[in-house]
């Protein structure tokens, strides 16, 4: 695998960066994963877009313009072998001597690398996945991408040992979003997922998802959601770059609805499938 750092392609073996780099010592820092298929990254603008607006939230000087930003993700991928990927992009404040305050001057540390995109299991189609719920224990800007994820870290294990592919989270009684994907739900047909705000991040996929609600005339609604509604839910699904749009059939060990990905998602994954082929002219149906 060729990666990027600071300036030079090179493979990740050979990458080194210094132990005093505040992403290791701090999690200071910020990332993006963009889904490319067939070698082309699907809206990777809107996650460029975003990584920006996590380096406004952070205070840190974004290195790139966004058309700089562009040309180094397509180079990486051309220096890769493989046809689908998660290109994985990490900006941190740089090395300097150990200091919770910024550094007066730093330069930013670049690392960009391509992981395999690998197509979810065809049973999480038929099937679904199941799900845990917890408590959201993290802190109050969970619209930053930040590199330091510890409480998602802690989340996600939870469900690991769960057998589950998915942590939701619950803050005072209201779903937020889950450990490393957002969360939607669907209730007598219409769609609801908690609006946008400081506690969860703006996915990119869950605009895709919108957008194609909207296009497709699918009611929606972004308005708070109580547990007792997430626990009644008809559908639950939940969305990210890597998971595309996911049926959650069974929540903390109970049936999700009748148990099985339901027709609206079955309608929704239809339109994602068709949407990402048109984007990316990618012919296979997942990754
Ligand atoms: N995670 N919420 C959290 C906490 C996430 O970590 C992610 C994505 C999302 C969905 O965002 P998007 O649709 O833009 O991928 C929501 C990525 C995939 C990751 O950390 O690997």
């Amino acid at each position: 695998m060729i990666c990027f750092l600071n300036g030079d392609y090179l493979p990740i073996e050979q990458a080194r960066i210094s132990p005093l780099d505040r992403g290791f010592i701090f999690g200071d820092g910020v990332y993006e994963v963009i889904p490319v298929y067939a070698r082309r990254p699907f809206r990777m603008v809107e996650h460029l877009q975003r990584m920006q607006r996590s380096m406004d939230r952070i205070g840190l000087a974004n290195p790139h313009s966004i058309e700089k930003w562009e040309a180094l993700c397509m180079e990486l991928i051309a220096r890769n072998e493989g046809e689908n990927h998660g290109l994985y992009i990490q900006v941190s404040r740089g090395v300097a001597p150990r200091d919770h305050a910024f550094p007066k001057e730093s330069t930013p540390t670049v690392f960009m690398m391509c992981n395999p995109l690998r197509a979810a299991p065809a049973h999480w189609r038929t099937e679904g996945a199941a799900a845990i719920t917890a408590r959201d224990e993290r802190w109050l800007n969970n619209d930053i991408k930040s590199t330091a994820l510890l409480g998602n870290v802690l989340a996600r294990q939870k469900s690991v040992e769960a057998g589950a592919v998915e942590t939701i989270l619950l803050r005072e009684g209201m779903l937020t979003e889950a450990s490393s994907s957002n969360v939607l739900i669907v209730r007598d047909g219409l769609i609801l997922s908690p609006p946008k705000s400081n506690l969860l991040l703006p996915g990119t996929t869950f605009d895709v998802v919108i957008e194609l609600a909207r296009r497709h005339g699918m009611a929606h609604e972004l308005r708070p959601i109580t547990e007792a509604e997430l626990r009644s839910a008809d559908e639950i699904w939940v969305t990210s770059a890597t998971k595309e749009v996911l049926a959650i059939t069974r929540l903390d060990d109970q049936p999700v609805g009748e148990g099985k990905p339901g027709p609206v998602w079955r309608r929704m994954d239809r339109h994602y499938q068709d949407y990402k082929r048109e984007v990316t002219g990618c012919e296979a149906p997942q990754a």
